[in-house]
């Protein structure tokens, strides 16, 4: 199960609730594995309304209850790790601004309190808030294993803050974290190489989106690719859970700096286990499998609509449709609420 923003963490203190987030992924618990919606490593990292953190006790114990349902259904379950940089809005953070790589400003749309705002130019991270950073990712890490989570995933994907700093065209930086490919990716190892102290690296997977154009805040450019294949063949490296790959979000057919086929190109050069996801149906899923380009495919629309997707896969039985309207609603409604097929 891929992961999903639900929005369902609507107090003041961002907290899971056994109610809602544990019925919900207690009902996809037959998911081989399932990826918690992004949760916020710490306040300055929040980008959107009522999404649940693992930086305070309470969250901790919020969450407790929601790994404790899984396991009690046999699951297993990771928990994604999020920080959403220069996506976020002043409104988030008493009127200060957003940290990013450089003060570039998306020129996107945050979804706040009072609803869409444009966003603003960021600051600039300096070295100090760099070092904060890497301990609120490590310390999101030992919290997760203190909920019991069976690992965690980085959010290096979808144009938040670590595709922030590997893209060229929203980091401008002049010193250790910019300029070079393996600059622009000092961030991300430096955070991989603080959580794996803390969690043993077997348990950390990491997401990328690397041909994620005209969304999101993301331009593509001459280095993108490169970037990335840099980063995945440095992976090789590491003992990792797995790397987990997005196919496009868009059609990039006519963008002359993007991979169309994402596992197919990066699939060679990752040795260990790959998981790929965006638009995939039993067949496809399969077929990507069979063809070996992929080791794991994850699922995320079909599993809104879907508690019970694996048993609908291997009975061919028909998916139920999902309601885009009630993605990031309030409430059971459109969240806990879609039966299993045995229910109807
Ligand atoms: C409602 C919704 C919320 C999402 N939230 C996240 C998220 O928190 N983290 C993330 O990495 N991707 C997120 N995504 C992207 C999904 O993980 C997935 O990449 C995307 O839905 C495409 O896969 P699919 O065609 O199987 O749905 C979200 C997608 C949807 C539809």
């Amino acid at each position: 199960m891929a992961p999903m923003t639900r929005s369902r963490a609507d107090t003041d203190a961002k907290v899971p609730t056994n109610d809602l987030h544990g019925l919900y992924y207690e009902q996809r618990a037959s998911a081989g594995l399932i990826i918690t919606e992004g949760s916020q490593v710490s306040e300055r990292a929040v980008g959107y309304i009522n999404t649940p953190g693992i930086y305070t006790d309470a969250q901790v114990e919020g969450w407790k209850q929601v790994t404790k349902r899984v396991h009690d259904k046999g699951g297993t379950i990771f928990i994604q790790l999020w920080h959403v940089g220069r996506m976020s809005h002043p409104d988030f953070h008493n009127g200060e601004l957003p940290l990013s790589a450089s003060g570039i400003n998306p020129n996107s749309q945050s979804y706040t309190p009072e609803g869409f705002k444009d966003t603003v130019a960021p600051k600039e991270m300096t070295l100090d808030d760099i070092k904060t950073t890497i301990k609120d990712f490590q310390n999101a890490a030992a919290n997760a294993v203190k909920a019991g989570f069976d690992g965690v995933e980085i959010h290096s994907s979808n144009g938040y803050l670590f595709q922030q700093f590997f893209n060229g065209t929203s980091n401008k930086r002049t010193d250790q974290y910019g300029g070079t490919l393996e600059n622009r990716a000092r961030f991300f190892f430096e955070v991989l190489d603080a959580m794996k102290e803390v969690i043993p690296q077997e348990k950390i997977g990491v997401r990328f989106n690397p041909s994620l154009h005209g969304i999101f805040g993301m331009t593509m450019d001459e280095d993108t690719i490169p970037t990335f294949e840099y980063i995945i063949k440095k992976l090789n490296d590491y003992n990792l859970a797995y790397v987990h790959l997005s196919e496009p979000f868009t059609d990039v057919s006519e963008i002359p700096y993007a991979v169309p086929e994402i596992a197919k190109h990066f699939r060679p050069l990752y040795h260990g286990t790959l998981m790929i996801n965006s638009n995939f149906d039993q067949d496809k899923g399969n077929k990507i499998i069979e063809e070996g380009y992929a080791d794991l495919v994850a699922y995320g629309k079909p599993y809104v609509s879907n508690p019970d997707l694996v048993e609908r896969f291997e009975n061919h039985l028909d998916l139920a449709d999902w309601n885009q309207d009630t993605f990031y609603t309030t409430g059971g409604k459109g969240y806990t609420d879609y039966p299993k097929a045995s229910e109807h």
